[in-house]
């Protein structure tokens, strides 16, 4: 069995979709952040206060070493993981990759208050910085197998539809 990698920015529904896609499936659910926070006993906006992003970003490449080997999971990326080649590189491996895709709007909205997203939390003026970043990352959010709009959509619909469209081929 294949994975179901999710892939998308911040505020995209990763995790809530993820979570519900496995439980759908009855496949085993891992979220990237969730590995990492309990690896290192820190939450993410700590542990990026204390060793930075550099040294995350290597917490990262570890996690997704480890779940590219295993089989009929579902997992849910931080939204940076895309921009390692190696780790897109290692998760294509046995794994379908579905990229959320949100408009700027909905992300803006839903996150730009967030203050357990490091980045977002350090932004002076993050309406901006926020859609600076979405324009940035946009190459690197092309890299996968399908692409569900997610705006104006229940994570329910959501679901349903990217089990249509993998069920075939997991
Ligand atoms: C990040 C996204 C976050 C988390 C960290 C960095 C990013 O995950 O990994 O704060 O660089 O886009 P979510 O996409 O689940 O918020």
């Amino acid at each position: 069995m294949k994975n179901i990698v999710l892939t998308g920015f911040m505020g995209t529904g990763k995790t809530t979709i993820g979570k519900l896609l496995s439980e759908k499936l009855s496949f085993p659910f891992f979220d990237t952040d969730k590995i990492i926070e309990q690896n290192t006993d820190m939450s993410i906006p700590c542990l990026f206060e204390k060793v930075g992003e550099q040294e995350f970003r290597n917490y990262e490449k570890e996690v997704v070493k480890l779940l590219s080997e295993a089989e009929g999971c579902v997992i849910s990326c931080g939204g940076g993981i895309v921009l390692n080649n190696i780790n897109m590189d290692l998760l294509s491996k046995n794994g379908i990759i579905v990229y959320l895709k949100a408009s700027i709007d909905t992300i803006v909205k839903r996150i730009v208050n967030d203050k357990n997203r490091p980045i977002i939390a350090a932004m002076e003026n993050p309406k901006v910085e926020i859609e600076k970043l979405f324009n940035d990352r946009k190459r690197f959010y092309k890299r996968h197998d399908f692409s569900f709009d997610v705006d104006n959509l229940t994570p329910d619909t959501i679901v349903t539809k990217i089990i249509n469209t993998v069920k075939e081929i997991l």
